[in-house]
């Protein structure tokens, strides 16, 4: 009798095999001599429709032929955040005209590629109904492998795909719905180190702008304001500072925000600069410290680290960015931090993720199901599965 879980890969991924045995076959015959891998990667987990192409590099790392977003916000603006079922109409409007632009750009045709990666959750279920059909779709008229991609390792390994690092590594995944540090072992090897308790960080900065009037998406708006204003001014929290287990915690400091927002009304634009450069001010010292918690348990429980990734929009973030540089270098160690527009969501990470799973011959059939919700590690997805 079969027990596992529907939404368990093992079954799936040995009735794809088939396919990819035949691609690798090739390829180590040298049929592909003159030409690279290349894989189709379609995103529409949240507010963002994304369809890239993306090449394997002879020396192991990636190349991006093609990455087009296009993003919902406009959409979204008006209701201060991402209403899912507008973001599943939004993508059905735009990603076969993305997906027939990425292909153009890439110089390829559907037939010519390796292999189609859709990203299979976690996210908003309609969204990731209409790209990962989609991506099943065009595996099943071109007769290509199909990958389910989790958008969370998009997300983790992108960092290979933009400098080409090693295994293991250290990754801090800040964004919307995530605030995780995830022991990098492997593709496909995952184990977290710590998470928030509460609120993501980027929910964090977007319940922020909301509450100071200064609109969706949040993130960009704070740092803009927190360009101008004075981060000593408000006294603001750092949750969990100094504690051993590497989680986080962002709700106590959102309304901490929002006390010192209310003790100001009505508020002028220098307290609204003000509180966005404190609160920014308390998110840097915090991430700071999670990470350097986040190292010590790494050390511990996987051996030395050989770099720091960050990960996810709020990896976006100028005084971010900065502040972790600052403690990477003292610390001696190695900070890839992806480029703005691959930190947050976009095609190219599913393509490349899709890409490190096709040449290992991890493929996917198309039952696949998409997945609203699904735990990078192996915990998590024991625990999602009421084993632990
Ligand atoms: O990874 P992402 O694009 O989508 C997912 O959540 O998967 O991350 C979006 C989050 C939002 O919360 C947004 O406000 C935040 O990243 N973000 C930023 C910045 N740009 C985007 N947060 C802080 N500073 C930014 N510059
Ligand atoms: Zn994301």
């Amino acid at each position: 009798m079969v027990t596992a879980c529907f939404c368990c890969r093992g079954r799936s991924q040995r009735k794809g095999m088939v396919d990819i045995r035949a691609v690798l076959v090739r390829f180590m015959q040298g049929q592909f001599k003159d030409r690279r891998l290349r894989i189709l990667g379609i995103e529409t987990t949240c507010d963002e429709t994304a369809a890239a192409v993306v090449a394997l590099k002879p020396d192991g790392g990636g190349e991006i032929l093609a990455n087009e977003v296009m993003s919902q916000i406009a959409e979204h603006a008006a209701f201060g955040g991402v209403v899912p079922e507008i973001a599943a109409r939004a993508h059905i409007d735009v990603l076969d005209r993305l997906v027939t632009r990425a292909l153009t750009y890439a110089n390829v045709r559907l037939s010519e590629l390796d292999g189609i990666a859709g990203a299979a959750g976690p996210g908003l279920i309609g969204g990731v109904i209409v790209g990962l059909t989609t991506a099943k779709a065009l595996a099943l008229a071109a007769h290509r492998p199909f990958i389910a991609v989790n958008h969370l390792e998009g997300h983790a390994l992108t960092a290979r795909l933009t400098d080409n690092i090693d295994f293991p590594y250290l990754l801090l995944l800040v964004s919307g719905g995530h605030t995780q540090l995830v022991a990098v072992r492997g593709v496909g090897d995952y184990r977290r180190i710590g998470s928030t308790v509460d609120d993501a960080v980027g929910e964090a900065f977007d319940k922020v702008a909301k509450m100071l009037g200064l609109g969706y998406p949040g993130g960009p708006a704070v740092e803009r304001e927190a360009l101008k204003g004075d981060p000593m001014r408000f006294d603001l929290p750092r949750p969990m500072l100094a504690r051993q287990k590497p989680d986080f915690s962002f709700s106590g400091l959102k309304t901490a925000v929002r006390l010192e927002a209310e003790r100001c009304m009505p508020l002028s634009p220098t307290d609204v600069a003000d509180l966005c450069a404190s609160f920014q001010a308390a998110v840097v010292d915090t991430l700071v410290d999670r990470l350097r918690a986040g190292l010590r348990r790494f050390t511990q429980e996987v051996g030395a680290c050989k770099a720091v990734v960050v990960a996810g929009g709020v990896g976006a973030n100028g005084a971010i960015r900065s502040a972790l540089q600052r403690f990477c270098g003292e610390a001696g160690l190695r900070l890839v931090v992806p480029p703005p527009a691959l930190c947050t969501d976009n095609g190219a990470m599913i393509a490349w993720a899709g890409l490190e799973r096709l040449r290992l011959g991890l493929t996917d059939d198309l039952t696949f199901p998409a997945r609203p919700r699904w735990p990078l590690d192996a915990d998590g997805e024991a625990a999602h599965h009421g084993k632990a």
